[in-house]
């Protein structure tokens, strides 16, 4: 046996015990004739001792140790004198009497603490050093816990864990795929998974009724802190089921991942907002509900109402109202300005007002508007004294809602109203159908094309297919959007009607979807389903930056594993092999 205890275990009531240890040197601390070692695991933190006066040769040998030398070693439990508070271990250290080097390390690149001196670069190369410190461990303890609560909870609802292969065709998820060469079907090739969409809808034909799967996607598109390019999803399915089903049982899933991990009791039903009123209340289908800060639609006010042609031109006008920040500095609303300008969000510039201490409204249109004007302004914008008002215009109404979404959130961090300890959650519904890409010119699925039109909104798929509104549904918390779904289409003559609409030849649709519309043909029962974020839920549970703080091996923003160095090139006879040849440009 390797060891009896591991590191994290050992407390004053083992006293006097004998025990085998084993585990990475953390620290080596020589003081006076005595050594102090920190040994390090998964669990804890123990520390030995080892005396000079007691046994020299094992002193000289603990001397020699370095940092992340796997040892073991046996020694009694001892009492400490100054007791360590800050450990769980901190009462008893162990009087060596035996020490083997299993394995010594060469110098690790950065330290292993918390508090580390890596950088991200080098912690990303080395994961596996990154990945033995706590925080980053307990990253991925909670990832365990939260799939193990998934499967109790879902397993407690009847639902069955099927796999679903990932050599598969193209799933339209709304990113590019990621294909995968077929050696024995030259010129051919598999796509990776977006999502499992179409095979579980498969296997709600097949009479598995609740579906769910801990799953990979891959999705080839750009990165972002929330995005990596393959994630996990828990994706889900179910049969006989309505809108409201969907939600419920959901839900129910979200308020048992608070209680269990958090010890959160989400009491109250979560809010439902419609797509509409998310963004024009926060220019986002995703709003960060922790905080108020709602836009105030503003053309009434000062579209014409004055001499500035910028918003006498605008198609759009919208303010937000920050509560307390009239003494914002020249310097500071510049930087505001500046924000709004970046090439990210595309602002040609901000308007701001200030209340004053006398209720007077002081703005950076003072010239073109009378103070009647901006009274008004005032009372639209429900300001008071010390506020500041942010007003954004633009052609674009969607467009400059976006911008001005950017600039809330952006003062909501300032004020500190974006407290990570906090959640707010809602389900925003009522999606449209279908969003119009000037990429494609033509009407794309904003969820998937097998999502449901609203039934009442069914007769508007001929005259008026834009204001189609679809049974989707996506869940959002603190500003993130956490899961989403739809009810689908399970009648084979609705779905070939939404092909036409997405502007799919027959021929196309059959040959992209022929497998599915096909299995409509033999009795699909109506379904609906979802599909929550895992990473995004391990990091708003763990209150991390970025998703790729809880995957064990993530991609860098340029979807590199620079651990592995991949993705690389091949070698010419596996490209043979394949079939084919490369023929970069410069
Ligand atoms: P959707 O595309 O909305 O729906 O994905 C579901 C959830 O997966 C998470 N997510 C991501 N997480 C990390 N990196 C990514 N690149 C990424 N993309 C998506 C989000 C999102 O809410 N088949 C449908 C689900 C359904 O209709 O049942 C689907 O995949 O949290």
């Amino acid at each position: 046996m390797f060891r009896t205890n591991t590191c994290g275990e050992l407390r004053i009531t083992d006293a006097g015990t004998v025990v085998t240890l084993a585990g990475w040197v953390q620290r080596v601390r020589k003081m006076g004739g005595m050594t102090f070692v920190d040994l390090r695991d998964r669990y804890g933190i123990t520390q030995l001792v080892f005396n000079e006066e007691l046994n020299e040769i094992l002193c000289t040998q603990a001397n020699k140790l370095g940092r992340e030398d796997v040892i073991q070693v046996k020694g009694r439990v001892n009492e400490r004198e100054s007791k360590n508070k800050n450990l769980p271990t901190g009462d008893v250290e162990i009087i060596v009497s035996d020490l083997k080097v299993l394995n010594a390390s060469v110098t690790p690149p950065f330290t292993i603490e918390d508090n580390t001196d890596g950088g991200d670069d080098i912690r990303m190369k080395y994961r596996y050093l990154d990945l033995r410190r706590n925080s980053v461990r307990r990253n991925l303890e909670l990832r365990h816990q939260m799939t193990m609560e998934v499967r109790r909870y879902l397993d407690g609802k009847g639902f069955l864990e099927i796999e679903t292969p990932m050599l598969i065709g193209s799933t339209p998820e709304g990113a590019r795929d990621f294909v995968v060469p077929s050696r024995m079907n030259p010129g051919q090739f598999y796509a990776l998974p977006q999502s499992p969409q179409t095979l579980k809808q498969l296997l709600m034909v097949a009479g598995m009724d609740r579906y769910f799967q801990i799953v990979k996607c891959f999705r080839d598109e750009d990165l972002r802190a929330d995005r990596q390019p393959e994630f996990t999803q828990i994706d889900c399915e179910m049969s006989f089921v309505e809108q409201e089903d969907v939600i419920t049982l959901f839900e129910g899933m979200a308020k048992h991942l608070f209680r269990m991990i958090r010890g959160i009791e989400l009491t109250e039903p979560f809010p439902r907002m419609p797509w509409s009123e998310a963004m024009r209340l926060y220019g986002s289908d995703k709003p960060d509900t922790r905080f108020g800060m709602e836009f105030v639609e503003l053309m009434e006010v000062l579209k014409g109402t004055g001499e500035f042609s910028v918003f006498n031109d605008a198609n759009y006008i919208g303010g937000i109202c920050a509560k307390g920040c009239a003494s914002y500095t020249r310097k500071q609303l510049d930087q505001l300005t500046d924000f709004v300008k970046r090439s990210q969000i595309g602002a040609k510039g901000l308007v701001y007002a200030r209340v004053q201490e006398d209720g007077s409204v002081k703005s950076s249109v003072d010239k073109f508007y009378t103070q009647d004007v901006l009274m008004q302004l005032k009372q639209a914008m429900s300001a008071e004294i010390g506020d500041l008002i942010l007003i954004m215009s633009g052609d674009d109404v969607m467009r400059t809602r976006k911008q001005l979404c950017e600039l809330r959130l952006e003062m909501g961090a300032r004020l500190g109203l974006r407290d990570k300890n906090k959640f707010s959650l809602l389900w925003v519904v009522d999606f449209p159908m279908f969003e119009w890409s000037e990429e494609e010119g033509r009407l794309m699925a904003m969820h998937h094309p097998f999502t449901h039109p609203k039934e009442e909104d069914i007769p508007l798929l001929d005259s008026d297919p834009a204001s189609v509104r679809a049974d989707a549904y996506d869940m959002v918390c603190n500003g993130v959007e956490v899961g989403g779904g739809s009810i689908r289409i399970h009648d084979p003559e609705l779905q070939d009607k939404m092909f036409k609409i997405l502007g799919f030849t027959e021929e196309r649709a059959q040959e992209q979807f022929g497998f599915l519309m096909n299995a409509f043909k033999y009795g699909a029962p109506p379904h609906g389903g979802l599909a929550y974020g895992l990473d995004r839920w391990v990091s708003l549970f763990a209150g991390l930056d970025s998703i790729r703080d809880c995957i064990a091996f993530p991609k860098n923003n340029s979807g590199r594993d620079v651990m592995l160095d991949a993705p690389s090139f091949i070698d010419q006879k596996q490209l043979e092999e394949l079939n084919l040849s490369l023929d970069l440009k410069e």
